[in-house]
């Protein structure tokens, strides 16, 4: 039986480590592994799967040694010099960060919504960014069936999806110190901000949420638009999705269709207080919907209220399912 040698870059990250939990709770078959961070945390032990490993250095001489796979949770920076050393030295890289998200050549894929595209991968297949992944999950059925006109995202992101430099701001902040990642405390405070302005007036995060749905929905010319919010909670995100649909709907028909899809919970029970909550959320990998009712102001108006894990399936699971799927497509 082939053993698949698969390499984590970025173990000891928030991503990362989540990485390692999600395939802990998957275990794949066959597969062994190598896990790669930078200096820092290199020689520092990790027990992962009943067995210690010590974390290995990152080096240009790393993807030397032949890898199957590789999934990549060290930032841009990382991905932009290793990834192509890797895909080169014929691993396949699943990669956490945006650097290849819009490169023609490189699939962006959310295992529900478009597992087709894996097999037009040149050596690295790209996980979308954590907003834009819970966004389609749910906007995959209705594109399917009602089909989309215009998407307005409004997005309440948790301190997490800034990595673990997110969390000890918000965690430091409650102690009274200074920011070092946000520009402002994010304690008691909401800051519009994620990533850095573009010459637009958006920022990256809002440009990556509309670029890469129109990709991963291959429409290309999709009227979005998209304000993204950093909130003082430390893990997992909600989006107020407000969708524009082609053709008119029953509400009843659009709770069932999404409750019947991949990956997705419908919470939907005001009489009861039942909507998506972080606190639910959390540890999960589905994608929670809710407060499903209509945009009154227009033709075909839907309103959605999203929640899920932006560690799991934002990043860490929808790269494991990626790697699952690699894996049967071999077979
Ligand atoms: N957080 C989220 O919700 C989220 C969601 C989707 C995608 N992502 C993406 O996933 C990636 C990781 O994010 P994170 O939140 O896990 O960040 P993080 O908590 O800051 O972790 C960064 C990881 O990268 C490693 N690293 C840094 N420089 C390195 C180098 N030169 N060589 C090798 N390893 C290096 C770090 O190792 P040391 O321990 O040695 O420092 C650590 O393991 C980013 O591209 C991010 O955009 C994050």
């Amino acid at each position: 039986m082939y053993h698949h040698k698969i390499a984590i870059v970025g173990s000891t990250g928030l991503v990362g480590r989540t990485v390692l939990k999600v395939l802990e709770e998957t275990s794949l078959p066959h597969c062994t592994y190598t896990l790669f961070s930078s200096a820092k945390s290199a020689g520092t032990k990790v027990t992962f799967m009943g067995t210690t490993y010590v974390i290995c250095k990152l080096t240009e001489d790393s993807f030397h040694e032949h890898f199957d796979y590789a999934i990549f949770c060290a930032g841009g920076t990382v991905s932009k010099k290793y990834a192509p050393i890797a895909a080169t030295n014929g691993c396949t890289v699943i990669d956490n960060s945006s650097v290849f998200r819009m490169d023609p050549n490189v699939p962006l894929v959310v295992p529900e919504v478009n597992p087709e595209k894996i097999k037009d991968q040149k050596g690295i297949i790209a996980n979308p960014n954590c907003s834009t992944i819970q966004a389609v999950v749910p906007l995959k059925p209705l594109e399917d069936t009602y089909g989309i006109k215009r998407i307005v995202y409004s997005t309440y992101q948790a301190v997490s999806g800034a990595g673990r430099a997110g969390i000890l701001d918000l965690e430091n902040g409650r102690e009274g110190n200074e920011p070092k990642k946000f520009p402002y405390s994010i304690v008691d405070n909401c800051l519009p901000h994620i990533d850095v302005f573009l010459p637009n007036g958006y920022t990256k995060e809002e440009m990556k949420m509309i670029n890469e749905t129109r990709k991963i929905l291959a429409k290309p010319n999709l009227p979005i638009t998209a304000t993204a919010v950093r909130v003082p909670i430390k893990n997992c995100h909600g989006e107020s999705i407000n969708v524009e649909l082609e053709k008119d709907f029953d509400l009843y028909d659009i709770k069932q269709l999404l409750q019947n899809s991949p990956g997705i919970l419908v919470v939907d029970d005001p009489d009861k207080n039942y909507y998506p909550l972080a606190t639910k959320a959390e540890g999960t990998d589905d994608v929670y919907v809710g407060r499903i009712r209509r945009d009154e102001s227009v033709p075909n108006g839907l309103n959605l209220w999203v929640v899920a894990d932006n560690l799991r399936k934002g990043a860490a699971s929808n790269a494991v399912q990626i790697l699952a799927k690699c894996l049967e497509l071999e077979k």
